[in-house]
């Protein structure tokens, strides 16, 4: 083990993709617990050249033990759980695997919609009740759906929704002079830069924005007024992006027609108040964050999360996925 530099792996992202990480030969792989002071001990204690990290939140401790240089590896591409000032500060370097993880959370975003729509999991739990209860849902094709954050996920979403389903595709831009290139993405029909027009217009909405502070609770009580009675809103990005308690009021006034959540403000999920917890309401589907976890997608990650750390490791930095420097 002498001469191989060691890289700590978060237990949350070994367990994914464990196979891969245990055929590493050229670094020396520990595994940690993802808890930040367990993590930043055991990172400190091994002089790690680098740690690969899961959505877990770092406010502190672990930039103040990881040396000067080292490598923060996200294996996934939401960074928001990271301090990009205190990495700047240590002068260290935050990677991430950005391009490996759009078609599969693109897929299940639609998986999502369809559990929503046609409710597979309650009529299976019904029927292994010994119960047949058939029930209308509602297609895919033909439906109006908006996209906010039209970036790489969102992109593979629209080809699939529009070429896959049939259904429309609408985008919200932000910036007016963006509209053209967004239009030029296969299966985008339509932009809008007034939210209020373009979710009038929606049957569905999707969220796929990174998580920061211009975009915390970008769907917040009032925004989440102006979504269509019929409507149906999934997030497979941040759940930061929407006012969760809002979002509750919402479902439980019977104002939108559904929800799919993958994302929560709090994982695992912790309902704001007691009186306001999602799992209580029958027009909502939630999963445990696991957009990206399919065992295709997680090798992919573990991949590219290993191959920043190389390139890293032999001085490269411009060929790393450098999540710092965007
Ligand atoms: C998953 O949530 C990711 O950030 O990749």
């Amino acid at each position: 083990m002498k001469n191989k530099q060691v890289v700590v792996v978060a237990d949350s992202a070994y367990n994914k993709a464990t196979a891969f990480f245990d055929s590493v030969e050229d670094f020396h792989l520990i595994v940690a617990p993802e808890e930040e002071n367990v993590l930043a001990e055991i990172v400190s204690r091994e002089n790690a050249f680098g740690v690969i990290l899961g959505t877990y939140r770092y406010t502190g401790l672990l930039y103040e033990k990881m040396k000067s240089g080292g490598v923060l590896a996200r294996f996934g591409v939401g960074c928001d759980g990271l301090d990009f000032n205190k990495a700047k500060e240590k002068n260290q370097i935050i990677t991430n695997t950005p391009g490996v993880l759009d078609q599969t959370v693109a897929e299940f975003t639609v998986f999502l919609a369809a559990e929503v729509l046609r409710k597979i999991g309650h009529v299976d739990r019904l029927m292994k009740q010994e119960k047949w209860n058939t029930h209308l849902g509602n297609d895919l094709n033909g439906k109006t759906w908006l996209i906010l954050g039209l970036g790489n996920i969102g992109k593979k979403l629209a080809g699939i929704l529009n070429f896959g389903f049939g259904a429309r595709v609408l985008a919200l831009s932000r910036r007016k002079y963006e509209n053209e290139d967004l239009l030029k993405n296969p299966g985008v029909a339509e932009v809008y830069t007034d939210f209020h027009q373009a979710v009038s217009r929606a049957d569905i909405i999707s969220l796929h924005l990174p998580a920061n502070s211009d975009t915390w609770h970008f769907l917040d009580r009032s925004r989440l007024k102006q979504i269509n009675r019929h409507a149906i809103l999934i997030n497979t990005a941040r759940g930061s992006l929407i006012d969760e308690e809002a979002l509750y009021d919402t479902l439980y006034e019977g104002k939108i027609s559904g929800a799919g959540l993958d994302v929560f403000e709090s994982e695992p999920y912790t309902p704001k108040s007691e009186t306001k917890d999602l799992r209580k309401l029958h027009n909502v589907v939630l999963s445990p964050h696991l957009a990206s976890s399919t065992v295709e997608c997680c090798n992919r990650m573990a991949a590219s999360v290993m191959s920043g750390l190389r390139f890293a490791a032999k001085g490269e930095f411009n060929r790393m996925n450098r999540a710092d420097l965007l």
